[in-house]
């Protein structure tokens, strides 16, 4: 397969950025999008260009560190799916693909495709853990938690955070991300001590990283590599407004 590709280069964080065009040829259809760019920067090297920067790590969907808005959507548009695991038979031969980093104040970009996403680090920091002594590990069935909750508490936790949901977002919000962390903790026992602490600390930090407001538009959970439910954003607001009246 061949393909014309519109690749946003920038050299660093302070210049000017903007779109190049180069020739992928000869891709086979199975590849991954980014075994695609590793094919066309192989070609980069050997001509002594700048091969394009780009995010990656696990190429397996679990670690969230791919990061390209593809044809102007956050992981290529297909549902489920991070774009190291977006397969090149799922575009058309001859096809023009524009490629460009998140967009987002919260998430500028340092070379070409990559963007500091160490804001969502920053909310982590604020709250995403359990503070509990360590020690041996218990039994696993020592606590009994319903499987509802159990299965619930999964849901969230599989948010790979990737930051998709804020490059979709009109507003650049990390709703469905902050949403994810703190219910996947909250639902569970063992973090469920913490909760109001948390939800208070990481919206806190959400706000100060400078991502927006949610205005329910639903673009976060239909790019969301794990199909992350926008029911939590709801579960979260309740959890904050709780929070909000007991700490008065
Ligand atoms: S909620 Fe979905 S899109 Fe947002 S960071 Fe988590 S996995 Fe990525
Ligand atoms: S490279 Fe790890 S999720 Fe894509």
């Amino acid at each position: 397969m061949n393909f014309t590709l519109q690749v946003w280069r920038q050299k660093n964080a302070s210049a000017v950025g903007g779109f190049a065009t180069y020739q992928a040829n000869a891709i086979i259809p199975d590849m991954s999008f980014l075994e695609m760019l590793d094919v066309v920067n192989e070609g980069l090297i050997e001509e002594g260009e700048d091969p394009i920067a780009f995010d990656s790590d696990c190429r397996e969907g679990i670690c969230g560190m791919c990061s390209l808005v593809i044809n102007g959507v956050p992981h290529g548009g297909r549902k489920g799916t991070a774009t190291c695991q977006l397969h090149m038979r799922h575009f058309k031969d001859g096809d023009t693909i524009t490629i460009e980093p998140w967009r987002a104040r919260a998430f500028p970009v340092l070379k070409d495709l990559v963007v500091d996403r160490g804001a969502l680090d920053r909310i982590i920091q604020a709250g995403g853990f359990v503070s509990v002594s360590t020690g041996g590990a218990p039994d696993g069935n020592a606590i009994p938690i319903p499987k509802e909750r159990q299965e619930r508490a999964m849901d969230a936790a599989a948010c790979i955070g990737c930051g998709a949901c804020v490059a979709a977002c009109k507003n650049a919000s990390a709703m469905l991300f902050v949403a994810a962390k703190v219910s996947h903790l909250g639902l569970l026992p063992q973090g469920a001590v913490e909760k109001e602490r948390r939800v208070l600390d990481m919206v806190e930090a959400m706000d100060a990283a400078g991502f927006g407001a949610c205005t329910v538009t639903g673009s976060c959970e239909a790019v969301c590599p794990k199909e992350i439910s926008l029911s939590f954003i709801s579960r979260m607001n309740r959890d904050y407004l709780l929070a909000s009246f007991k700490r008065q």
